[in-house]
């Protein structure tokens, strides 16, 4: 049947309540999804239009096909229901084509769930052929566009939070006002979830649902346009079946849509959070040497770094700091080509005696940096090595499992337990293979993870793009994951109050990284003026973000009065029942700015003990020029006005 022909029979407008199955009503929200018959669809907020589609389209043989130009062929629509983990469903599906000779179909479909009624839309792209020549013009553009939504609201009262960039999206985060105007929307390879709200914090997350290192969000248009979710620009063919999913979670509330948005997905995924309770680096307290760190790239005047090691743990013995384990960065190992891993080994000019030994001088076990592999990697087969490598242009990418099994058991001989895997965004970009074919991202990452379960190694994503780190959803030993720009003394990256939601949501652990616990650290390799003017406030992020705390000091150097307010005497961090987290007013205020509000950082966060909660309220960096007041249903942790405890780090 053709159902183009009788489009106007079916047409459902935007009905709230509904005679067909067609538009999706959700009793216990304000949601409300309209789809017409004709292809078209709008999301409705309370009874306004907050989305209102942009046409699909799919690149198929080299050519754009579209429902803008009718190119894209609405062969049919159906309706269908079934039951899945999450509840009972029901689903319309658009079934397209390139016309008579295209050989390629691609359904694209509108899922809702009715019972239990959940508070999300699931969009699906199904290559039923695959298809070939979908390559964009463009690797931050996307190879076929299914959902898509007009950037436009016509009374300029949403705001939006756009993720993009590296530290899961934080180091290019963006809020502002979601209209014509809006400029910037991280897209492409860097890009990431995208957060929509008003004044009354009505929200809407849209996010991949699968796939997450293979789709990309595409912001058409400089300013305004068009927002669309599907697989990453250049892949230049997609396989048979393959299915590409996007939700859109509603709620009241900023960090509700956060929470609810997460628990799906946790859910759907299976994520198990043993992973994250038991790993000791999150649990205890750590010294660090990565950058930001006194001794990073530097060691004590005249001696090696095998000594400095040992020095720093006399030193922190001496002050009875009860540091469980040592963080070794990149200083460490070989690097060859564009100074990727080349072998990951201690050099002898490093620990000369090796690092079995110096792991048993300290008797603490390692967390260690690592990066992007090198394309002369003594491992890879193709330079002598024992296993099989993928080389591509500067960089290689291990192809088997065994290979992370070796990597960590033979680590596990001075002491790994955390594998620190930074520079992910610059692997994922330099190997054409992570660009252009749709499984070689998720192949590298759960071989990795699967390689750390196996050697019960635990594992921190570093410089990791949003993908890297929703892939991490089902690679549950990666139980951490860096959310700002590196620490330097005095660097501004303790703001880590929003991308905490998104870590935390997804089941990861933020971690701020190292900071000083003293102002002055002379001889350190940041320069003469270099000094840490918040280095309290450093230590309450980290504290109370629930992530790692790893202090790096100068030997003499440490506040140990300061320090140990984060830990009792055994280095057990005194952490909260979740991360702080920004309050909804925090990311009203920054894209209204003339809501009145707060305007600065303030975040929550509370502890829980039989059944009891303590609220705890950090505010930072505040810019109201009269009080402001935060009552207890304002901290996102009190629905009602009980009267609280508010503790002071301080
Ligand atoms: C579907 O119908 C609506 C309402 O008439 C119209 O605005 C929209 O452009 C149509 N969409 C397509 C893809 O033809
Ligand atoms: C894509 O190309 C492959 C290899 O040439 C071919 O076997 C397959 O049928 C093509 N698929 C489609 C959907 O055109
Ligand atoms: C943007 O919207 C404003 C008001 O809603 C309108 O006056 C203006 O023409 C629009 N600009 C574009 C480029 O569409
Ligand atoms: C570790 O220390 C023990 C006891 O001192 C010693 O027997 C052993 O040889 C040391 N191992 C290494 C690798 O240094
Ligand atoms: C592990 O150690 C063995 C023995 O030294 C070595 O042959 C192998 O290359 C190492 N593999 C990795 C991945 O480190
Ligand atoms: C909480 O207290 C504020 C200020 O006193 C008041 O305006 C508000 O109505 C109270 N809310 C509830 C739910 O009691």
């Amino acid at each position: 049947m053709n159902w183009r022909g009788i489009k106007i029979l079916f047409l459902l407008g935007c009905l709230k309540v509904s005679l067909m199955d067609t538009t999706h009503a959700f009793p216990e929200s304000d949601l409300v999804i309209s789809i017409i018959t004709n292809g078209s669809y709008s999301l409705l907020i309370k009874g306004e239009t907050w989305l209102m589609n942009s046409p699909t389209f799919f690149n198929i043989d080299g050519r754009t096909f579209s429902t803008r130009d009718k190119t894209l062929i609405l062969e049919e629509m159906t309706v269908t229901s079934g039951e899945d983990m999450l509840g009972k469903w029901q689903s319309t599906t658009f079934h397209y084509s390139g016309g008579r000779h295209v050989k390629v179909r691609i359904d694209a479909v509108i899922k809702t769930y009715y019972e239990p009624d959940l508070p999300f839309v699931i969009f699906s792209q199904k290559y039923l052929n695959g298809a070939n020549g979908t390559k964009a013009l463009d690797r931050a553009q996307v190879v076929g566009g299914f959902p898509g939504f007009n950037i436009e609201s016509k009374k300029g009262t949403l705001g939006y939070l756009s993720f993009g960039g590296f530290m899961i999206g934080d180091t290019n985060k963006h809020i502002g006002s979601w209209n014509n105007n809006s400029f910037y929307i991280r897209d492409g390879l860097e890009g990431g979830p995208l957060v929509l709200f008003n004044q009354n914090a009505d929200t809407l997350i849209i996010s991949p649902f699968s796939q997450f290192m293979t789709s990309s969000v595409w912001h058409d248009g400089l300013y305004g346009g068009s927002v669309y979710w599907g697989i990453m620009g250049d892949v230049e063919s997609v396989p048979p079946n393959f299915q590409y999913d996007t939700i859109v979670y509603y709620a009241n509330g900023i960090s509700k849509a956060f929470e609810g948005w997460g628990e799906v997905l946790r859910k759907w995924y299976n994520r198990d959070d043993a992973y994250v309770k038991s790993d000791l680096t999150i649990n205890y307290l750590g010294y660090w040497t990565d950058n930001g760190a006194f001794y990073y790239y530097n060691t004590e005047k005249g001696v090696n770094y095998e000594q400095t090691i040992l020095d720093v743990k006399a030193y922190t013995d001496q002050m009875g700091i009860p540091y469980r384990y040592f963080q070794y960065d990149s200083w460490f190992y070989y690097k060859g080509l564009a100074q990727g891993i080349k072998t990951w080994e201690a050099r002898p000019d490093v620990f000369p005696d090796g690092f079995p030994f110096v792991s048993n001088k300290t008797l603490l076990p390692a967390a260690a940096h690592n990066r992007y592999w090198a394309r002369d990697t003594t491992y890879a087969k193709q330079n002598g090595g024992m296993y099989n490598f993928l080389l591509e242009e500067l960089k290689g990418l291990p192809l088997d499992e065994v290979f992370w099994r070796d990597l960590f058991t033979n680590a596990t001989k001075w002491g790994l337990i955390l594998y620190e895997q930074d520079w992910l965004n610059v692997e994922f970009r330099g190997v054409p293979s992570l660009l252009n074919n749709v499984h070689m991202g998720r192949q590298w990452l759960m071989l990795m993870g699967a390689g750390a379960k196996a050697t019960n190694i635990r594992i921190q994503y570093c410089m990791a793009n949003p993908r890297h780190a929703l892939q991490a959803l089902e690679i549950p030993v990666v139980t951490q994951a860096r959310v700002s720009d590196d620490y330097g003394p005095g660097a501004d990256q303790w703001r880590i109050g929003i991308s905490s939601m998104f870590a935390h949501a997804i089941g990861l652990a933020p971690y701020k990284d190292t900071f000083w616990t003293t102002e002055y650290q002379s001889g350190n390799p940041y320069g003469i003026n270099r000094h840490e003017p918040y280095a309290a406030l450093n230590a309450a992020v980290s504290t109370l973000s629930t992530g790692p705390v790893g202090p790096s000091d100068k030997i003499g150097a440490t506040d140990v009065t300061m320090l140990m307010r984060c830990c009792n005497k055994d280095g057990l961090i005194l952490k909260p029942s979740r991360p702080l987290m920004a309050i909804d007013q925090q990311l009203i205020k920054a894209a209204f700015p003339s809501f009145s509000g707060v305007d600065g950082e303030v975040w929550t966060t509370f502890s829980e003990i039989s059944g009891l909660k303590f609220g705890i309220l950090l505010a930072a960096d505040i810019k109201n020029t009269v009080p402001v007041v935060i009552l207890p249903r304002d901290t996102g942790i009190f629905r009602v006005n009980v009267s609280v405890v508010t503790c002071s780090f301080f």
